[in-house]
Formats: structure tokens, sequence, C-alpha cells
């Protein structure tokens, strides 16, 4: 899974990220490119219409709903697939996988729903909190801070908000 997150777990307000952080969306794209990306229908939505679907990458959304409004998910795009649950989006993402690893990259009922069976988490740190209505989840003691960039303390935004990238691993028995 791949997310960012203010101190207190904020990752989302209003259907959107309560922040602006350009680094971290170039380091999102580094981590995604090329993968198979796994999302809720309120995150493909969050995307701007200009970059969706992400260029590069497979995206599957997950949902139940079709309507005509523009901005739902489409199933007649060649780079998108919609699948009725996450179950099902996992199934297909590795059909489609071109890499061992396949991204969940939100939102907050995706991660909730994914983070029992996910090894990795690539995690965004923002040193602020933040009004928010959406939350990452929690990593328990399972989880190993495999990286951290920078090692010590924090990079600064040109927006000025201070982040840094952390890479949290762990190994589930069935792994074994
Ligand atoms: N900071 C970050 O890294 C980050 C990353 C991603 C998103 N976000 C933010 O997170 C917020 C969106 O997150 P969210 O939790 O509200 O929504 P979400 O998880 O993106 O999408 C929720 C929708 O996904 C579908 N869905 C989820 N689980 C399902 C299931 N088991 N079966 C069928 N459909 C399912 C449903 O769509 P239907 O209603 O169509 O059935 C549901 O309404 C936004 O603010 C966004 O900007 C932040």
């Amino acid at each position: 899974m791949v997310w960012a997150q203010s101190l207190d777990g904020v990752i989302g307000l209003d259907g959107g990220m309560p922040w602006d952080v350009p680094e971290d969306l170039k380091h999102f794209k580094d981590v995604t490119m090329g993968e198979v990306l796994v999302m809720g229908r309120k995150t493909w939505s969050s995307f701007p219409k200009s970059v969706r679907p992400l260029p590069g990458r497979t995206s599957i959304v997950v949902s139940k709903t079709f309507s005509d409004d523009p901005s739902d998910p489409k199933l007649d795009h060649d780079d998108v697939h919609v699948v009725e649950d996450l179950h099902q989006g996992l199934e297909l993402a590795v059909q489609l996988k071109t890499s061992q690893t396949i991204w969940v990259v939100g939102g907050g009922t995706l991660y909730d729903q994914a983070i029992d069976g996910a090894t990795v988490v690539e995690r965004s740190l923002f040193n602020l909190t933040v009004d928010g209505d959406t939350y990452a989840p929690e990593l328990d003691g399972s989880w190993t801070l495999a990286a951290q960039d920078p090692t010590n303390g924090w990079h600064t935004s040109k927006s000025s908000v201070e982040y840094r990238f952390e890479r949290w691993e762990r190994t589930l028995e069935q792994d074994n």
C-alpha cells in the first residue's frame, strides 16, 4: 500500500488531500510507475480528469455503483478495470501485474480492507496536523520501518511542509 498522512493519520478531506506537497506526488509516481494499482471509486474520482487513468499504470477501481456521472469510473477505457469488491480487484491485479507488487492506493476504505494482507507500506509522513475526514490505518507491532528518507529529520517541500518517506515491511505467515 502507498499513502501520505499527517502526524495524526489524516489522509483526506472533502474528497481530496488537505495539503500541497508536489514532492510527494512525484514520489507516488516513482513508486507506482509501471505497476498495477487498486483503488476505491472515491479515490479514482479524486484524481484530476487530466491524469485519469494515471499514465503508465494499470488502474483497477473497486465500485458497486455506475452512473452517467462523468466523474464515475467507466468500463470502456482501455486502462481502467472496474470490479465489485477488493477480492475481485486483487485477483485481477494478480493476472495483470507487471512485477511482484500490487499497490493499493486508497482511500481509507480500501486501506482498512487491505491492511491485513499487506506486506509493504510506502508511507509519506508530513510534519503537520490537519482537519480531516479520512484516516490511514495504524501500523501495529508486526510492521518494521525498513527505510526512511531522510534518515533523520525532515525534507522541506517548496510549499514549506516538512515531510519524509518511510518504507514499512512485514512478513505474513502464508509467505513462509
Ligand atoms: N493521502 C493519501 O495518500 C490518499 C490516497 C488515496 C485517497 N486519499 C483520500 O481519501 C479519500 C477517499 O477515501 P474514501 O475512504 O472516502 O473512499 P475510497 O476508499 O477511495 O472509495 C470508496 C468507494 O470504493 C468502493 N468500495 C470500497 N470498498 C468496496 C467494497 N468492498 N465493495 C464494493 N465497493 C467498494 C465504493 O464505491 P461505490 O460507492 O461506487 O460502490 C466506495 O464508496 C479522499 O479524500 C482522497 O483524496 C488520500
